[in-house]
């Protein structure tokens, strides 16, 4: 057993960089498998702040492959701009490469994603206005440009006039000036320049790595629930967070996977628009967003707060095949004397123990909840299961009885050594 995917299993913003920080210290390759800078991952590390974007955590670690998959989006300048954020604190990091399917986004992919928010009105998704829909959606018209089109000085040019003729067209009809081609491609030529040499067809490197046994991660970016086809359609991003985009987003078979962790905050984070049944719009929601300093890495954004949902958590475990949960953000809930936690749902129709596909019956679901005894005290210094208090060792095994999945690891702060491994056989086998 040496494959484990790492998926977010909420909405998002779960601290998966962390985890990926920790485990990739003991991976011979991270791969990121979906999305593009849309996400944002903080690792703290021997005391210094690193936030990534694009690149996996795992490039903290000189001896760790680094891989930008071919499901992702990447923004060029971005890319080149977070290398070298990075660079300026440690010099010390591992090998980067990308992967010469991944899509390229480019800056009308960031125009159009506003003008689409726009006209989307009081219905607006809430984006991180990056341009990752829009890039997506060129994909899937067979419009996109990919990284080996985008680093070849002999197609380039010529793909980049087919594009843009037809994006300067969509502009026209949001009554935009069009973009123009002379200055967008010396500008995208000097960044496929430096990129050049770090693109290459990672999926047979991939391949035998797990074919060697050797230890690969596959980095999960936003959450289940945010998935294009499995998520709250249509508040959702346009690529495959859960555990199945690992497959598509990288070149290996389902088979290929041995282990898949689930990341969860002990509640309910949500950015941008869409239902989200236990938010609690009170009190009790500002004060987790203050405890948790819950704002969003990209975009500044508060993020909407609420109980831990555990008929989402079930769908997500169901979903995502989860080996095990790895559960964030305990020490948060440290001080409330009560917690409770969702374990249906009521609806106009009866009682659901499910999370309804159709948007607007999910978003009328009313939560049943649970009350549980809440803990006090800084957990932060707790380095096994015995030193949390009984309460949140308590809600801990309610969350794994209700989701029938074993809670791995639990991270009690966001440095490395804040956290408790449980069960290390859920994570290498
Ligand atoms: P997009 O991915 O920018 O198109 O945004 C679509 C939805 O996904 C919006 O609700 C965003 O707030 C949300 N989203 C995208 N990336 C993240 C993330 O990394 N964490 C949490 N929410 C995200």
């Amino acid at each position: 057993m040496s494959t484990l995917v790492i998926v977010g299993a909420q909405w998002g913003d779960e601290a998966k960089g962390k985890l990926v920080d920790v485990l990739g210290s003991e991976a011979d390759m991270v791969i990121r498998y979906s999305g593009g800078n849309n996400a944002g991952h903080t690792v703290i590390a021997e005391g210094k702040e690193y936030k990534f974007q694009l690149i996996p955590a795992g490039i903290l670690h000189p001896n760790v492959a680094s891989i930008l998959g071919g499901g992702m989006v990447i923004c060029p300048s971005g890319l080149l701009e977070e290398l070298k954020r990075t660079k300026a604190i440690t010099a010390d990091l591992g090998k980067l490469y990308i992967s010469s399917a991944a899509h390229v986004v480019f800056p009308y992919h960031r125009l159009l994603d506003s003008l689409e928010e726009e006209a989307r009105g009081q219905n607006k998704i809430g984006t991180t206005s990056r341009g990752i829909g829009p890039a997506y959606e060129d994909k899937v018209a067979r419009l996109g440009i990919r990284m080996s089109e985008f680093v070849d000085p002999n197609r380039f040019p010529q793909r980049l006039r087919e594009v843009l003729d037809v994006k300067n067209k969509y502009l026209q009809l949001f009554n935009k000036e069009p973009i123009e081609y002379d200055s967008l491609l010396k500008e995208y030529t000097g960044y496929a320049d430096q990129l050049r040499p770090l693109v290459v067809d990672v999926e047979p490197m991939i391949q035998e790595a797990v074919k060697q046994g050797k230890r690969v991660l596959f980095e999960g970016a936003q959450g289940t629930f945010l998935d294009l086809d499995c998520g709250t359609y249509p508040y959702v991003t346009s690529s495959h967070p859960i555990a199945a985009g690992a497959c598509l987003g990288t070149g290996v078979g389902p088979r290929a996977i041995d282990n898949v962790l689930g990341v969860c905050k002990a509640y309910t984070t949500r950015v941008g628009s869409g239902p989200f049944p236990t938010e609690l719009n009170d009190k009790t929601g500002e004060w987790i967003r203050e405890q948790g300093r819950e704002y969003g890495t990209v975009t500044g954004r508060g993020r909407r707060c609420g109980w831990l949902d555990l008929i989402l958590l079930r769908h997500s475990c169901r979903l995502n095949s989860l080996s095990g949960l790895v559960v964030t953000r305990l020490d948060v809930l440290s001080g409330l004397p009560e917690l409770q936690v969702a374990t249906g749902y009521k609806t106009p129709s009866g009682p659901v123990q499910h999370v309804p596909n159709d948007l607007v019956e999910f978003a009328h679901v009313e939560p049943a909840y649970l009350t549980m005894e809440g803990w006090e005290g800084d957990l932060r210094g707790c380095r096994k299961m015995e030193d949390l208090p009984a309460s949140a060792r308590a809600y801990l095994k309610f969350i794994e009885e209700f989701t029938e999945t074993p809670v791995a690891i639990v991270s009690i702060g966001p440095d490395r050594k804040e956290t408790i491994v449980v069960r290390p056989e859920l994570i290498w086998g």
